[in-house]
């Protein structure tokens, strides 16, 4: 086997870990002693999210982006951060519910301020208006970040900002998907937000189960999404 394949089988077995059904606690203590190895891991895997997602929103975003204060929701190590300043952008503030994730992103310098707290558990601890984008990536997924979190993002953004969020399109995460998307048009619908860019990916990582893999291909598919808050909601019917 060559070391590449090996190194993937290793962090497969790692992620598994990671996905097992176990409670919210049980999962950051996960992220908590696999925080030292989760960058060189996730480049096994060749995980892009925070590339694409940083691109994205750079794309929508224009205009001294280096003055625009960013909110990284489940921040982690700070991936999302890096790849926002590679972008143009200076300014963030980090949250996340594992202390060790923590640790490493706060050695990077990068944050202003950092934060530990559990999300879908009522109110973030922000001001509402507060930054002129939110980002949430790799953490809207199953057995992670709940849904129920959107409006939060929502109320924490400035009116015309942006929240650039992503999930993945693999077969154990479809059911949260499509309630996701639910919330999202929900909230549209309401008026709260509009929809300024959807876009699919098909290689967004490595598969990390061999039930994911498909004769066409060995990567899972992701998506990231983003929508702009508006000024007042206008409820469309
Ligand atoms: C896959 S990592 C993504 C980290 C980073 N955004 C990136 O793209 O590299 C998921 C992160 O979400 C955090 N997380 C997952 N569920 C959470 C929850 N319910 N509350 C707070 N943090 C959570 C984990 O601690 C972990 O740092």
């Amino acid at each position: 086997m060559a070391n590449y394949d090996k190194g993937l089988q290793q962090v497969r077995g790692v992620i598994a870990a990671a996905h097992k059904d176990c409670s919210l606690l049980e999962k950051l203590q996960f992220y908590d002693q696999w925080a030292t190895q989760y960058e060189e891991d996730v480049s096994i895997l060749e995980y892009k999210a925070p590339h694409l997602a940083a691109l994205a929103l750079a794309s929508v975003c224009q205009g001294k982006q280096e003055s625009k204060l960013v909110l990284d929701v489940a921040c982690g190590t700070g991936r999302a951060a890096e790849e926002l300043q590679h972008n143009g952008f200076n300014l963030f503030h980090g949250l996340d519910g594992s202390k060790g994730m923590l640790e490493i992103a706060k050695k990077k310098e990068l944050y202003q301020e950092l934060k530990q707290s559990m999300l879908g558990q009522g109110q973030l601890p922000y001001d509402s208006e507060m930054y002129d984008a939110v980002v949430i990536v790799g953490a809207l997924s199953d057995g992670q970040v709940p849904v129920s979190v959107l409006p939060e993002l929502l109320r924490v953004t400035k009116p015309g900002g942006f929240v650039c969020m992503t999930t993945r399109g693999n077969i154990s995460n479809l059911k949260y998907k499509a309630e996701l998307e639910e919330e999202m048009s929900s909230l549209q619908n309401k008026g709260f937000w509009e929809q300024v860019l959807v876009q699919e990916v098909e290689q967004w990582e490595k598969a990390t189960s061999e039930k994911e893999i498909t004769q066409e291909s060995d990567y899972i598919r992701g998506v990231i999404y983003i929508y702009r808050k508006m000024s007042a909601p206008s409820i469309v019917s």
